[in-house]
């Protein structure tokens, strides 16, 4: 991954500036130079020469200043002089400033700086709360300038990518009412409506198919989303999205959409341009990887060998479903390894894990060593270690029972044993889609939308939307990159019939209907267009690019894993006087 710290193509040049700090190379050797930044570091050579490293966003430059100067780390100057070679032997290689140096110089502090919390360099680990209650501290380390540039790299390469596509920008109201996606939303208590609040947009979701039937027909927005969701590290509760919309579209046309904007942010950032991004259906990502965002950076797939054991007499590989992944090298995984892994199996909800060490013997595999071998034949066996393809040495981890969780166990195993950090190259990007149209079922024995209500079921399985939901294909994909979800979106339902069926499969009645989105559903009468859309999680995209695992770095003023702002410490009480003006009163906290 380069992160590219040039300096930006302008000079910098300023009414106080003429020079950027990181810009100055052997061609600016005899001019005369004014930069300005931050004491970086400073060293007193005896009483008659100081060394001050100043730094800007775009590096360090040495300067050279004859006598002594007051200044300590962190202060804010000017310092003018004479752009010169440094003398032999005393180049810096780490620095691309490190040929030459600012000398004869004269410094003015611009302000003085009380000693800073942390040092200002990347080296230095520093613990998280206190580098968040001094983010401004923070940010001016090299890597995070770095971080917030590559940031603006991408919006702006996405924004043109959508530009040059004939998609508009339209900007969407933060004040909203609630919307169907399944996050916790937070709440705006109205000030004029007592009693009444807004709600904070998961995602611009309505506010877009409304555009659409505004006529808008190509919408984008780098928009902000709101959720009240656990934190983790590829979650906050604000983030910004790649917000897509078009009318008269089908799925191809927003696969090729957003997949320009994507590759062409990925060249930005990176230098790489990726070629095609793959597809790959739910179904056959969850068969191969066990899970609908497969990393595919790593092969390890889950094998299926339900038809092994078939009629098996061993009770708990009797089950609808039973898989296998294989470990190369792993059969020499102690006892306590592989009774951690059992328990990291149960932990995710499976019975048990059955494991085999494939043993070694002359010419090859002799057979397998496992607590469970004796309660399975000879040919069953055989058929594991031929269906799995695996040579002595190799552990086969067994998991037996519904498709679903088989999968879900299987391939979290897989991620914990093979698994790499989701910025580690290469990027690996992936489709998924035909995902399902429902996913599981609610308290009330209602089937849940998988995406959204508004997500279009595939034409094929529509006359089985009533009678058999399970297996209803919705035209809802996905983009992945190293086994995060970058993004999803669908084809939507633009026709009030095919709504009204999905509402009553999901148990949503008419009057629900009507009083939670029946803005929507009302403008749907005055002439809906066929529309598609996405939305690329942004803050993930450039977290991967940065080579950082946590969205958190990515984002100038995050909040901590508990949703709390050390900088500013919200959130924070509201006053007396605020609570009555809102209307307001606390109750009791639940325990
Ligand atoms: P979805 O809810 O899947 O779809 O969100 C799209 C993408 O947004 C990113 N994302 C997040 N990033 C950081 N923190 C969060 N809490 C968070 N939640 C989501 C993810 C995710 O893939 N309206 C639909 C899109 C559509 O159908 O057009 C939507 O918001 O990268
Ligand atoms: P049990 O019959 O429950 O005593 O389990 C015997 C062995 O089979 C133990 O090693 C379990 O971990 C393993 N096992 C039990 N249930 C399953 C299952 N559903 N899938 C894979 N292995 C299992």
């Amino acid at each position: 991954m380069t992160v590219s710290s040039e300096p930006t193509p302008t000079t910098g040049a300023t009414s106080m500036r003429s020079h950027l700090c990181g810009a100055l190379r052997a061609t600016d050797v005899g001019s005369r130079v004014t930069v300005c930044g931050w004491v970086a570091k400073r060293r007193e050579h005896g009483e008659h020469l100081a060394f001050i490293d100043l730094r800007d966003h775009t590096g360090i430059i040495q300067c050279v200043v004859p006598g002594t100067v007051d200044v300590r780390s962190e202060y804010v100057v000017a310092v003018e002089g004479l752009v010169r070679f440094r003398p032999d032997g005393t180049g810096n290689a780490d620095l691309p400033t490190g040929e030459v140096e600012i000398g004869d110089c004269s410094v003015t502090i611009l302000n003085a700086a009380e000693p800073p919390p942390f040092a200002v360099d990347d080296r230095v680990e520093v613990d998280e709360v206190i580098r968040l209650k001094h983010r401004f501290v923070d940010l001016r380390r090299p890597k995070m300038q770095a971080n917030l540039r590559l940031r603006a790299a991408v919006n702006s390469s996405m924004r043109a990518a959508m530009d040059r596509q004939g998609f508009v920008e339209v900007e969407t109201p933060l004040l909203w009412a609630p919307t169907p996606e399944g996050a916790r939303e937070f709440a705006v208590p109205s000030r004029l409506h007592h009693g009444s609040c807004y709600v904070l947009p998961q995602s611009p979701q309505l506010a877009k198919q409304l555009l659409m039937v505004a006529g808008v027909d190509r919408y984008y927005q780098v928009a902000r989303c709101l959720r009240d969701e656990d934190l983790r590290a590829d979650r906050q509760f604000e983030f910004s999205q790649l917000d897509v919309e078009a009318s008269f579209v089908s799925q191809e046309d927003i696969l090729a959409f957003v997949s320009e904007a994507v590759v062409d942010a990925a060249e930005a950032a990176t230098g790489d341009r990726p070629g095609p991004i793959p597809r790959m259906t739910w179904a056959e990502a969850m068969d191969r990887y066990g899970t609908d965002k497969p990393d595919i950076r790593f092969a390890m797939e889950l094998i299926d060998l339900t038809a092994v054991f078939a009629g098996t007499g061993f009770r708990a590989f009797d089950a609808p479903c039973v898989k296998a992944i294989v470990l190369e090298g792993g059969a020499t995984a102690t006892r306590s390894r592989l009774d951690a892994l059992t328990d990291r199996a149960k932990a995710l909800g499976a019975k048990g894990l059955a494991w085999f060490r494939v043993a070694e013997g002359e010419g090859g595999v002799t057979g397998v060593d496992s607590p469970v071998a004796k309660f399975l034949s000879d040919e069953e066996q055989a058929g594991l270690v031929t269906a799995t393809g695996a040579h002595a040495g190799d552990l086969i981890l067994v998991v037996a029972d519904e498709y679903r969780l088989t999968c879900h166990v299987l391939g979290a195993l897989r991620l914990d044993l093979g698994g790499r950090p989701v910025s580690e190259g290469p990027f690996r990007y992936l489709w998924v889609v035909d995902f399902p149209m429902f996913d599981g079922v609610d308290d009330q024995g209602n089937p849940i939308a998988a995406h959204h209500p508004f997500t279009m079921p595939h034409e094929e399985d529509l006359d089985r939307l009533e009678s058999d939901p399970a297996s209803v294909r919705s035209q809802a994909y996905d983009l992945v990159l190293n086994g995060w979800e970058l993004g999803s979106g669908s084809v939507r339902v633009h026709r009030a019939d095919i709504q009204s069926r999905i509402f009553s499969v999901l148990g949503i009645t008419d009057e629900e209907a009507a009083s939670r989105f029946g803005f929507l559903l009302g403008a749907f009468r005055f002439g809906a267009p066929p529309h598609a859309g996405f939305a690329v999680g942004l803050d993930r995209l450039v977290a991967i690019f940065a080579g950082e695992d946590n969205i958190r770095e990515v984002i100038a003023f995050p909040k901590t894993q508990s949703g709390w702002d050390p900088m500013t410490d919200a959130p924070k009480p509201l006053s007396p006087a605020a609570l009555r003006d809102l209307g307001l009163q606390l109750l009791p906290k639940l325990s």
